[in-house]
C-alpha cells in the first residue's frame, strides 16, 4: 500500500487510451490512493464518467461551472488537496492548453490552480508527439516542472500505425507516481548523500561531418536509474550519450556524444560511491575521422579503419582509490547469458553485472520493458519481467541495501 492515505486528482482526456484509465484507476487504488477523477468533455466521448465513477468509488468531476460542485468541492479546492495531479491520458491538446496556461474548463483550471506535482502520460498519434509544436510545449511544461512518463513505442490502436506515441502501460504509470510521491525529500532517503555516476544510451561515433557508428539503446533504462536514485535521495550525475528524453527530476545532466567525452565526464565525476554503467558504448570508432564528407567515389567503396574505444566500465572500476565502492555494469546477451556475465564482472573488475537476456523479445534495445539477472560474486539474482521504471526502482533497493551491508559490516 504504497499510496496509503495520498489523493490523485486523475484528469483523463480525449483519446482512445482513455479506456486504460479504468485498468489505472484500479492499480492505484488498489497501491492504496484515493482516486477523484476530472474528466474532460473529450474523455467522455471515450469511456463513461458511470464506469470511471464506480471503478473510482466517487464522483467525476467534469464541470467548470457546475454550481452544485463549485458549491461543494470546486477548482480550488480539487486542487489543492491534490497529492499529485496525474494527466492519463494526456493529449496533445491538453498539454498544449496547459503549456499556454489556458483554463477552458474544469480539468485545466485544476492544472493552473494546483501546487501538487504534476505527471503526464501522453498519447497520442506518432506523428502528433514528433510536431515540432507538441515537443515545444512538452518542454515547456518541464520547464515548468511537470514530470512526464511515457509515451511508449508500440502500435497505435486506432490505425495499427506503430512508432512513439501509446499511453505508458498501468503499472509503469503507478511506478512513476510512486516515484514521485514515495521521493525522499533533499538530503533523506535511502540512498541520501550517496554520489553516483549513470551512463547511459548509444554513443555516436563519427566517421565524417555527416556520418557516423550507431546502436539501438534508448537510454530508458539508465534514464530510470537516475531518476529513481535520486528519488532515494542520491546525488546523481547521468553521463548521456545522444538519445531523445528529457533529463530526469533532480539529475544533473552531461550529455555526450562519443565514448571519448563519455569517459572523461564519467571520470570527472569521480569520486562517487556507486557507478551504474548502463551506456551501450560502441566497440569501436574511425582511426581517423574525416574532416570532410567522404565521396560517394565510382568503384570501390571506401575501407573504414577502426580502433578500440576506451572501456569506461573497466577504466572506472580499476582507478586506484577513486573506485566507487559500487561498480555495475549492464550486459545485453542473447546466448550463455550468466556465463557470459560471470566472465564480463571479471573482465571488467565489476562488482556487479545485470545481465538482460535480449533473445526472449523483451530487453531488446529500445523496448519498455526489461528481463535481468543480477550476477555477482556470490551468485544470481533472477528478476521478473517488468517495466524499466520498475527495474531501476528494484535495483536503486538493492543497492541501498549493498551500501547499508557494508556500513554495518565496517561498523
Ligand atoms: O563488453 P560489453 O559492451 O558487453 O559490456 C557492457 C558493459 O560495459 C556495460 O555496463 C557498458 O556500459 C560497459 N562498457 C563501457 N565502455 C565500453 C564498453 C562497455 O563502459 N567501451
Amino acid at each position: 500500500m504504497t499510496l496509503s492515505g495520498r489523493t490523485i486528482l486523475l484528469v483523463i482526456s480525449g483519446g482512445i487510451a482513455a479506456y486504460k484509465s479504468l485498468e489505472l484507476i484500479r492499480r492505484l487504488r488498489e497501491h492504496g490512493a484515493v482516486v477523484r477523477p476530472v474528466m474532460t468533455k473529450a474523455a467522455e466521448a471515450f469511456v463513461t464518467p458511470l464506469s470511471v465513477g464506480t471503478i473510482a468509488g466517487g464522483k467525476v468531476f467534469s464541470d467548470l461551472f457546475d454550481r452544485n460542485d463549485e458549491h461543494d468541492v470546486g477548482h480550488i479546492r480539487l486542487a489543492r488537496e491534490a497529492d499529485l495531479v496525474l494527466v492519463a491520458p494526456a493529449s496533445a491538446d491538453m498539454m498544449a492548453k496547459v503549456a499556454g496556461g489556458f483554463a477552458p474548463d474544469l480539468a485545466t483550471a485544476v492544472l493552473l490552480a494546483t501546487r501538487a506535482p504534476v505527471l503526464f502520460a501522453p498519447a497520442m498519434n506518432p506523428a502528433m508527439w514528433a510536431n515540432p509544436a507538441t515537443q515545444r510545449n512538452v518542454a515547456r511544461l518541464r520547464d515548468d516542472g511537470a514530470r512526464f512518463v511515457g509515451p511508449a513505442r508500440g502500435e497505435m490502436a486506432e490505425s495499427g500505425e506503430a512508432g512513439l506515441g501509446r499511453m505508458s502501460e498501468p503499472a509503469d504509470i503507478v511506478a512513476a507516481v510512486e516515484a514521485i510521491l514515495g521521493g525522499a525529500a533533499p538530503g533523506q532517503g535511502p540512498l541520501a548523500g550517496i554520489r553516483m555516476i549513470v551512463t547511459a544510451g548509444p554513443t555516436h561515433e563519427p566517421l565524417d561531418p555527416v556520418r557516423y557508428i550507431a546502436n539501438r539503446s534508448s537510454g530508458k533504462q539508465g534514464f530510470a536509474i537516475a531518476e529513481a536514485a535520486a528519488a532515494a535521495g542520491a546525488i546523481v550525475t547521468l553521463v548521456a550519450g545522444p538519445v531523445a528524453l528529457a533529463d530526469p527530476a533532480g539529475v544533473t545532466v552531461v550529455r555526450v556524444e562519443t565514448a571519448a567525452e563519455m569517459l572523461a565526464a564519467a571520470l570527472a565525476v569521480l569520486p562517487a560511491d556507486v557507478a551504474v554503467m548502463a551506456a551501450a558504448v560502441a566497440d569501436w570508432r574511425a582511426a581517423t575521422p574525416k574532416g570532410r564528407k567522404i565521396k560517394k567515389a565510382a568503384g570501390e567503396p571506401p575501407r573504414l579503419d577502426l580502433v578500440a574505444n576506451p572501456d569506461i566500465l573497466a577504466t572506472i572500476a580499476r582507478h586506484g582509490t577513486l573506485r566507487p565502492a559500487l561498480v555495475i555494469g549492464f550486459a545485453a546477451e542473447t546466448d550463455d547469458l550468466i556465463a557470459n556475465a560471470r566472465a564480463k564482472l571479471a573482465a571488467k573488475g565489476a562488482d556487479w553485472i545485470v545481465a538482460n537476456d535480449v533473445s526472449s523479445g523483451t530487453g531488446v534495445m529500445g523496448g519498455d520493458d526489461n528481463t535481468v539477472h543480477v550476477v555477482t560474486a556470490d551468485g544470481v539474482e533472477s528478476w521478473p519481467r517488468s517495466g524499466k521504471g520498475t527495474v531501476a526502482a528494484r535495483l536503486v533497493g538493492r543497492i541501498a541495501e549493498a551500501l547499508s551491508q557494508r556500513r554495518t559490516a565496517a561498523e
